[in-house]
């Protein structure tokens, strides 16, 4: 039975990737007035673009480009796309609603945003739309090679997008700055204070999840620590560090926005199935590099993800503490975009429980966002009024697969300020610890 039902699910969701305008490379988007974002008063604006036949290129997996597994169309998927062709009516889905609006970069000079992991998924959506807003977007991905192809992929959309809405569209511009290897951060930071530019808004979006079923030794990053601690939390905590003196620089109201998640929580219903998030004492992290986990157990992929999205919360209350402390007009906040199946984080869970998932997820208890969804969450966190003034906060999507996207509150330990700091001074301790031992 349940093999027969996973298989009608599989066979749905096969159907629905064939039939789901979202997925296919031409599509026409829905860009509405009504939009679950707080709109902007008065600096940065929003605009409604009217709807158009061609397609919203810059959601990562909702632009067509499908990884060869998913592309892949064998006997059994024809067999199970035909037999359920009868599913269809039932089949519409929170991705066939992609409600759009165009952030609108205030007057006063170019606006400068860095956006990390911005090659796919909700972080490319985003840059697209600040870019067609006005606003200066620097694409940081893993390799230069990535970043321009990013780039390249929404640059006509950009611009067709900035023309309707009356706009000069941003620079677009291609960087590389991989988060699992500490000098290539340091080399883009470099890069970055050399030039003199002020950033206005920098986005610690780039994420890393793992197969849940991976097995021990976990990967590594180039220094050794856990790949998806070291890069979800590691990786920005350093480069957070570095670029400061450019945040600070910026003569707007400065912003750093992390991506987190609503898995932080054990309480959530993401969080509360699996392994469940916690740092425990921290003695793994404490103990220097070659920890497998944050709490000093053995490695889980499933909980080393959690770990590091409630690394990221804790990390923002603690930055935010720190600015303030020094009287700094910088304010960190950080958001969950929801569960969203379709951009690039799930690729290493295998295609058939992809699809699975895709389809129960999106199609019958219907709690994923869209892509789309997920980056206009990180343009209210990147440049609407409705943040402003607020401080160390969490956004999430409150009624998940509804598309609300309000202030909600953060697991109790991530309430925790003596974890904060204490997670804050273990990662500057185990930063330089790797800098140690790359120089010697
Ligand atoms: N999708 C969801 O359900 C969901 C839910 C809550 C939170 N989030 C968070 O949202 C953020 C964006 O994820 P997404 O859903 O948009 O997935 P995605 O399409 O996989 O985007 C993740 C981005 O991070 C980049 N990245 C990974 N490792 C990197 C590294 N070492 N250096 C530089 N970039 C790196 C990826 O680039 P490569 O292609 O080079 O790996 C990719 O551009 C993540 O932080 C994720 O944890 C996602």
């Amino acid at each position: 039975m349940a093999t027969a039902t996973i298989l009608l699910a599989v066979a749905a969701t096969s159907c629905a990737h064939a039939f789901q305008p979202s997925l296919l490379p031409l599509t026409s988007t829905r860009i509405s007035s009504s939009s679950p974002f707080p709109s902007s008063s008065s600096s940065a604006g929003y605009r409604s673009i009217p709807s158009r036949a061609r397609a919203w290129r810059c959601s990562a997996r909702d632009d067509g480009r499908r990884t060869v597994e998913e592309t892949r169309v064998n006997r059994r998927e024809a067999a199970v796309v035909l037999s359920s062709i009868v599913l269809l009516p039932t089949l519409t889905s929170a991705a066939a609603q992609d409600d759009v609006k165009l952030p609108l970069a205030p007057p006063g000079g170019p606006r400068n945003i860095v956006i990390t992991g911005s090659s796919s998924g909700i972080g490319k959506d985003a840059a697209c739309k600040l870019a067609a807003g006005g606003y200066n977007v620097f694409l940081a991905c893993r390799t230069m090679e990535k970043a321009m192809e990013a780039r390249d992929s929404v640059e006509e959309e950009v611009k067709l997008l900035a023309s309707k809405a009356g706009r000069s569209p941003g620079e677009l511009t291609a960087m590389e700055c991989d988060l699992s290897s500490l000098s290539s951060i340091k080399k883009f930071a470099d890069e970055w204070n050399k030039s003199g530019k002020p950033i206005d808004v920098l986005v610690l979006n780039a994420g890393v999840a793992l197969n849940t079923g991976a097995r021990p030794p976990p990967p590594r990053t180039k220094d050794g620590f856990e790949v998806t601690v070291g890069t979800n939390h590691l990786g920005h905590f350093y480069l957070t560090n570095l670029l400061l003196p450019a945040v600070e620089k910026s003569s707007a109201a400065p912003r750093i926005v992390v991506t987190a998640s609503q898995v932080h929580d054990p309480s959530s219903p993401g969080g509360n199935v699996g392994s469940k998030a916690t740092l425990g004492d921290m003695q793994g992290l404490a103990a220097g590099i070659d920890w497998e986990m944050v709490d000093g157990g053995g490695w889980d992929a499933d909980k080393a993800y959690k770990d590091s999205k409630l690394c990221n919360v804790l990390f923002t209350r603690e930055l935010q503490r720190r600015l303030e402390d020094k009287g700094s007009k910088v304010t960190c906040n950080c958001f969950s975009p929801g569960l969203i199946t379709r951009t690039g984080l799930f690729r290493d869970q295998g295609g058939f429980f992809l699809s699975a998932f895709d389809f129960i997820a999106n199609n019958v208890v219907r709690v994923a966002e869209t892509v789309s969804f997920g980056g206009d969450c990180l343009v209210t966190m990147a440049v609407s009024d409705a943040l402003e003034g607020k401080r160390g906060v969490f956004w999430s999507n409150s009624k998940p697969g509804k598309h609300t996207f309000e202030e909600v509150e953060v697991s109790a330990e991530a309430k925790d300020a003596q974890k904060a700091r204490r997670l804050w001074e273990l990662s500057e301790q185990a930063i330089a610890l790797a800098l140690k031992k790359q120089q010697a």
